[in-house]
């Protein structure tokens, strides 16, 4: 297996270029399935998660033709409509294949994706919403039984919470459903919003985009040409960046990002002390030499991401005074803090509210990734640590991060991939 190490530096400096994001690409993926014609996708990521949904697609009779910037999904020859656990166990978020292939075939059937790390994260939502538009759903031998024979129906759906890919599900199922479909208490995350774009644009048209409220008007199992598109940047990635900037006091410019997905990242780094120069896709982070303490709640976009929470509890430990970083959407997304607190952060846990003490000396040291953004928080804490931090278990980094040593060497970062 790989790990990182990284060693102290006195700043970074230049440019990082965005790579287009995990979260969008997955969703796009999956929509594919509701395509009669082979799609284009440009500025997909070069991680894990991707590749893994690809695999899962070809597994399924689709292919999928991945070159440098443009990927081609071609869904004309999928004819298997069974997600297995071996697959859907490394990546929950195959679930958002359930929705296009039940309304496309009139049946499906897709491993429990299980728990993960960061907590339970059933899938209950997606489920509950499918039947009301007229599935039969059985869950036996861990494995979801989804059957519509005479397809989808069009009704109105309340989500009882907030789901991201739940949100996308109902949205491509809505797609092929026979008549009107409204979604209440939508998710308005730009990676849906992306998704409702590229459907309107291609023949399904959809209401209440960034909204709510979503109103969609199935064409009752006519699947659709999609024209080729590129998915948007990746907000979380720029977040993390922006945090590696603040954390070391380096002036960074982010290249091929949308600011206006940022804006309570952007308005929280303020308050800790950063300022920033943006432009259309640009973002230049002139940090401060003084991090000022912050309390963060973690909610649904356009709020405070949860997926930003790990990095700013890094970022944390370096501000003068006491942070409050309370998380509300995962049962158990402070896994770094045990690794942050090795190093030499003063971290004390109350339920689901991390009470953070700056400044704190970190020491480097040998320190566990044990998920996706905890892993990001680690690089960061690293490359302020005196000594070596060395990072294990990346391979959780690599489901969600492009290149990101690469990107933290060009930028002058001491960070290297070696073999355990
Ligand atoms: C998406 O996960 C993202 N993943 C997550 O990013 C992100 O943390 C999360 O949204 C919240 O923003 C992808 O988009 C692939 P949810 P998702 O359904 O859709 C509960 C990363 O680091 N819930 O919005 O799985 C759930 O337990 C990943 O890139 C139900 O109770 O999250 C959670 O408490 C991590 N029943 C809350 O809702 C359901 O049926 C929000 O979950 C569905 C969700």
């Amino acid at each position: 297996m790989d790990y990182l190490q990284i060693k102290r530096v006195n700043s970074l400096n230049g440019n990082i270029k965005i790579s287009g994001a995990k979260n969008a690409s997955l969703p796009l993926i999956a929509m594919v399935i509701l395509a009669k014609n082979s799609v284009s996708i440009k500025n997909l990521p070069h991680v894990a998660d991707i590749n893994t949904l690809l695999k899962l697609l070809s597994n399924l009779g689709a292919k999928c033709n991945r070159e440098e910037d443009i990927t081609t999904v071609d869904t004309s020859t999928l004819t298997q409509t069974k997600a297995t656990y071996d697959i859907v166990k490394t990546m929950r978020a195959s679930i958002l294949v359930l929705g296009p292939i039940l309304a496309r075939f009139g049946h499906c059937e897709v491993s429990l994706p299980g728990g993960c790390a960061i907590g339970q994260r059933p899938v209950d939502l997606h489920l509950k919403a499918l039947e009301q538009m007229g599935a039969v759903i059985n869950i036996e031998a861990g494995y979801i039984h989804a059957m519509a024979p005479d397809g989808l129906k069009g009704c109105n759906i309340i989500f009882d919470k907030i789901t991201v890919t739940g949100t996308a599900n109902i949205v491509m199922a809505a797609a092929l459903a026979e008549g009107v479909t409204t979604i209440t208490n939508a998710a308005r995350e730009p990676e849906v919003v992306q998704l409702c774009e590229i459907l309107n644009a291609n023949g399904v048209k959809i209401d209440g985009i960034g909204t709510a409220v979503l109103t969609i008007q199935g064409t009752d199992k006519k699947l659709i040409h999609i024209d080729e598109f590129s998915v948007i940047p990746d907000r979380i990635e720029a977040g993390t960046y922006l945090c590696a900037a603040a954390i070391t006091r380096s002036e960074l410019t982010l290249t091929d990002v949308n600011p206006k997905h940022l804006g309570a990242v952007l308005s929280k780094l303020q308050e800790m002390g950063s300022k920033f120069t943006t432009t259309e896709d640009t973002i230049t982070i002139h940090p401060s030499d003084v991090i000022k303490a912050v309390k963060i709640v973690t909610q649904e976009y356009p709020a405070f991401p949860t997926d930003m929470q790990a990095q700013f509890m890094a970022l944390a430990t370096q501000a003068e005074g006491t942070s409050i970083i309370e998380e509300r959407l995962f049962e158990n997304r402070f896994m770094h803090v045990s690794e942050l607190q090795r190093m030499g952060a003063d971290i004390s846990l109350n339920g689901n509210v991390a009470t953070v003490n700056g400044k704190s000396k970190l020491s480097g040291t040998d320190v566990m990734a044990t998920d996706l953004r905890a892993s990001s928080a680690l690089v960061l804490a690293g490359l302020v640590a005196d000594g070596i931090t060395n990072v294990h278990r990346i391979y959780h980094l690599d489901r969600g991060y492009d290149s990101l040593e690469k990107k933290l060497q060009n930028v002058g970062a001491d960070i290297v991939r070696l073999k355990e």
